[in-house]
């Protein structure tokens, strides 16, 4: 029986997702819970390996989406599963959301398509709250400039993919009201650490 809860942030690179992964953890280890923080791509060995390859390896469009599902099965079975089988909280910087997003939005996949496989990756799974940090991808661009470190595949694209990006996860939130909660993630850290923790006390109440 499952009892645990899985969590996940999504949002456009540079938008603020990992910046408050540590605290969302301790929030949900203070409600006494074992707390599993996870990532994606990658989240087991074999997962860590493909996102090395997804992030840096030049692949066509429809094999990126393939490598990103791959590495998402590894996960699923032998990660997010079993710790939510015995009832601990998952939370995992990125899920599937990120694919529509991504492969779907900023390359033009099928949607239809990816659905159908999604399904078979992680049937009757979805998370139980998705925190989406939207940020005006000019501004993430910003952040990111400032870290100074070398960019990925994924990061080198150009500000429309990124537009197409939100646009994208914005629509998937608004189909799904339920189960996203939209962060504004401009202004400082703390602003941003204050709508979050609103919205994680009002989902966790
Ligand atoms: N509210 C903020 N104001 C200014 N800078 C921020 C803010 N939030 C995060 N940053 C900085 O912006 C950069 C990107 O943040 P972070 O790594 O958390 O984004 P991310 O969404 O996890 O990106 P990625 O998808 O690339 O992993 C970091 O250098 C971080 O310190
Ligand atoms: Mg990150």
């Amino acid at each position: 029986m499952t009892t645990g809860r899985f969590i996940t942030v999504e949002g456009i690179d540079g938008a603020g997702k990992s910046s408050h992964l540590a605290y969302l953890a301790q929030a949900m280890r203070a409600r006494g819970a074992e707390v599993v923080v996870t990532r994606e791509p990658g989240g087991t060995p074999l997962g860590e390996r493909l996102r090395e390859l997804v992030l840096h390896e030049a692949m066509e469009t429809v094999t990126e989406a393939l490598v990103m599902f791959a590495a998402r099965r590894e996960h699923v079975v032998r990660v997010i599963e079993p710790a939510l089988a015995r009832g601990a909280w998952v939370l995992s910087d990125r899920f599937s959301d990120a694919t529509f997003a991504y492969q779907c939005g900023g390359r033009g996949q099928d949607r239809r398509a990816f659905a159908a496989l999604e399904s078979v990756v992680h049937p009757g799974r979805q998370p139980d709250a998705t925190f989406l940090f939207d940020l005006d991808p000019a501004v993430a661009a910003s952040r990111q400039r400032a870290q100074q470190r070398t960019p990925d595949r994924f990061e080198r694209e150009d500000e429309a993919y990124f537009r197409r990006v939100r646009e994208a996860y914005l629509e998937r939130a608004r189909a799904d009201p339920g189960r996203f909660r939209v962060i504004d993630a401009s202004g400082s850290l703390e602003d941003v650490r204050g709508r979050l923790a609103a919205a994680f006390e009002a989902f966790a109440a």
